[in-house]
């Protein structure tokens, strides 16, 4: 399927592109760059899904350097390239003695990332006791390692890739089911390299120039039907795939046009389409998937809001730093009353407050005493109107002023 359309890109998205060398510009790819953005600065877990070779291991690196854990640990770890036998080592770390070869204490990866993020690649293959120990983190941050007794707390936020179907493997009694959902909070698709059209010719051109500079050779050219065959084959490898027949075809047909009939000696014969469902919509269409987009939104409009609330006192920092308000003036609209901490102590005139948006130390407390002594001021002192402007029982009024020393 060719896909000519682009979508509207955000500078941060664009800046995530350049930083990481990401190529194209799919609708469907710049979606799910934007989406890691846009979940980088909450500390939820996230897995990436899609076929082998789309460039899943891109997104774990934007969700890191989007958050507030860029300054600290980035640890990938390859689940499946780590023998069963030494996995709950490597990422939980083990106590000397514990097993054969335990000669000393050694950390593991969820210690030595504390902080930051850790990127579980292929996390469909961690055996399933290793599976029991990461529920256990991500569920409360503690851990054991291997030998040990005494639980460990960590602070680290998980992303997760997988080119599994992970619904088969939960079926298939291989993934847990709530690990699953755990790992799933928010998930990230990656289209396969069919599926996005211009992007194919725009990606073997960007790596013909570079092997061309990578092996000093002059570059390669595609010819038309080269283009066409680079837009209707399978490409069940991805852009991997991709890859490596252009970093062959840069060798063997170096400073020249490559024909379709050359370019195919590097590409297996197309097989029939497998697995056509894997990471389709359809998957994402039953009502978990739902729930949690549902969730996901409503998260992401409460983090917008919050930032916006954020910019919005910056800015009235920035502007008015100190200022007086009369008591009885209302709150500045745009900003939330709790937020502004009321100090007290230098009241001279108690009509005036002094109101220092550079302390901004928000307590319940705070605000609540605030609200108590504003209505009692309005209703000279008297309880029954206080208490009835504030919603609360006499009873408690009278109970809130002792506590907060207003009487
Ligand atoms: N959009 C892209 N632009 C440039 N290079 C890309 C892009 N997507 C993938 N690549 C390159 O393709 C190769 C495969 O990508 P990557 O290793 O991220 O795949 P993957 O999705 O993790 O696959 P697997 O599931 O097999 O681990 C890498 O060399 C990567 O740099
Ligand atoms: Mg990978």
């Amino acid at each position: 399927m060719q896909i000519t359309q682009q979508t509207q890109i955000s500078p941060e998205a664009q800046q995530a592109k350049l930083r990481l060398g990401i190529i194209g510009n799919t609708p469907m790819l710049i979606e799910a760059v934007q989406r890691a953005i846009t979940v980088a600065p909450i500390d939820l877990a996230v897995l990436v899904t899609g076929e082998s070779g789309t460039g899943k291991e891109f997104f774990p690196q934007i969700i890191h350097q989007f958050s507030a854990r860029k300054h600290s640990k980035y640890i990938a770890v390859n689940c499946g390239a780590i023998p069963e036998g030494t996995i709950d080592s490597e990422l939980f770390g083990h106590e000397k003695g514990s097993f054969t070869g335990a000669v000393s204490d050694r950390k593991g990866y969820f210690e030595e990332a504390n902080g930051g993020t850790i990127f579980l690649d292929e996390v469909a293959e961690l055996p399933l006791t290793t599976q029991a120990r990461l529920l256990r983190v991500l569920e409360t941050g503690e851990f054991l390692k291997v030998g040990s007794s005494t639980v460990q707390k960590t602070n680290i936020r998980v992303v997760a890739a997988t080119n599994v179907d992970m619904a088969q493997a939960v079926a298939d009694g291989r993934f847990r089911e709530d690990l699953y959902y755990r790992l799933s909070t928010v998930q990230i698709t990656i289209p396969p390299l069919r599926e996005r059209g211009g992007d194919i010719t725009l990606l073997a051109r960007k790596f013909a120039s570079d092997f061309a500079e990578r092996y000093r050779m002059p570059q390669i050219t595609f010819s038309e039907d080269a283009r066409h065959l680079l837009l209707s084959y399978r490409w069940p490898g991805n852009v991997r795939q991709l890859k490596n027949a252009v970093e062959q075809a840069a060798l063997f047909c170096a400073g020249q046009e490559v024909p379709a009939s050359e370019l195919s000696k590097y590409l297996p014969a197309d097989a029939p389409r497998i697995d056509p469902g894997a990471y389709s919509p359809t998957i994402r269409s039953n009502t978990y998937e739902r729930e949690r987009e549902m969730l996901f939104n409503l998260i992401f409009r409460l983090q917008r809001e919050l930032d916006e609330l954020r910019k919005r006192v910056d800015e009235h920092q920035a502007e008015k730093p100190k200022r007086h308000l009369p008591v009885d003036a209302p709150m500045p609209d745009d900003l939330p009353k709790s937020l502004v901490k009321v100090d007290h102590k230098e009241e001279s005139d108690p009509n005036v407050m002094d109101v220092d948006a550079s302390e901004m130390t928000i307590t319940l407390e705070d605000s609540e005493r605030e609200a108590i002594r504003r209505s009692l001021l309005r209703n000279d002192g008297r309880r029954a109107l206080t208490a009835k402007e504030l919603n609360i029982s006499e009873r408690t009024l009278y109970r809130k002023i002792k506590e907060y020393g207003l009487d």
